[in-house]
């Protein structure tokens, strides 16, 4: 192991201090500004019920993509370069290590990411005896064409979904999920069993219209996976909450949210006033 992974893994175990500061606060949310691990280890141990986290993918490597129809840089901004193969493992192993903690006995933690990203995040959760409960592919029907016509094109993201332990009493709302309105969902037969593939678009016009973070998920897809694993009145955290989705889910579903990001912006221009639109009773979309 290298001196930089060393240190990396290093970070996540200094001895938590429990003096978190929120930046911003609104009536049923905490948004944290700075580093997701150093955050995590300042916050009260078994605090949380349910994690979401979206965490960088470390693809910003100078390639191109599709956007709109045209060849764009695949770059999305500082905090998406990798550190190397061993430097993003390191990176994933702490904050994920430091989620533990944080999170209560019965809680769980969702991960999401592309193949850049996932197989590291899994292997963190495996190495630090997480139990895996399933693994969602995220099919995005709209997903942007392949420019290059040589390979297949990426319309799928995955999804993690663990708890601490095996033995471990988590929340699953079973008939939400089969019973549930989720006529968009064109893979989703009413009234059977909601299965591991799910069918979503990408986030739409009225969810940015705070602005655009490269990499924003889409309402519906939050929606969901709170609706499936937050208990009623629980916590909802997330570690590089960006421009807000996970909290405008969890408080549009009576949810208390504690948001971390390292980007003054996002919180204050996005974030923020996404969440005050919903303790508002605004939904995405609504004037
Ligand atoms: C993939 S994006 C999350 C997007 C979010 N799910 C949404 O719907 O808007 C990752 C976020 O992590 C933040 N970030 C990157 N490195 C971080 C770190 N070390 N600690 C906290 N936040 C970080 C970035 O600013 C970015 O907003």
């Amino acid at each position: 192991m290298g001196n930089s992974m060393q240190a990396l893994l290093d970070q996540a175990l200094a001895p938590p201090r429990e003096d978190a500061v929120p930046y911003l606060t609104t009536k049923y949310s905490k948004l944290y500004l700075g580093d997701a691990v150093d955050t995590l280890n300042r916050l009260p141990a078994a605090s949380v019920d349910m994690i979401f986290a979206d965490p960088p993918y470390n693809l910003s490597n100078g390639g191109t993509t599709c956007h709109a129809g045209r060849r764009v840089s695949v770059n999305k901004a500082s905090w998406d370069t990798s550190r190397g193969i061993k430097g993003d493992f390191a990176f994933h192993m702490n904050w994920i290590q430091a989620c533990w903690r944080i999170l209560k006995p019965a809680g769980t933690i969702w991960i999401s990411g592309t193949y850049h990203s996932i197989f590291s995040c899994g292997y963190a959760l495996q190495l630090q005896g997480w139990h895996l409960l399933n693994d969602i592919t995220w099919f995005k029907p709209n997903a942007a064409p392949n420019l290059a016509c040589r390979m297949f094109t990426a319309s799928h993201e995955t999804l993690l979904w663990a708890k601490k332990n095996k033995n471990a009493k988590h929340y699953f709302d079973y008939e939400a999920m089969k019973f549930g309105a989720w006529e968009k969902d064109i893979l989703k037969k009413a009234n059977k069993q909601m299965r591991s593939v799910w069918a979503i678009s990408g986030p739409t016009k009225e969810e940015k219209r705070f602005g655009k973070h490269p990499t924003q998920k889409p309402l519906a897809l939050l929606d969901r996976i709170i609706a499936a694993a937050c208990p009623p009145d629980g916590v909802v955290l997330d570690p590089f909450c960006g421009s807000g989705t996970t909290g405008v889910a969890a408080l549009s579903r009576g949810h208390q949210f504690i948001g971390i990001d390292s980007e003054r912006d996002y919180l204050q221009k996005m974030t923020l006033p996404r969440l005050v639109a919903i303790e508002k009773g605004v939904r995405d979309g609504e004037a």
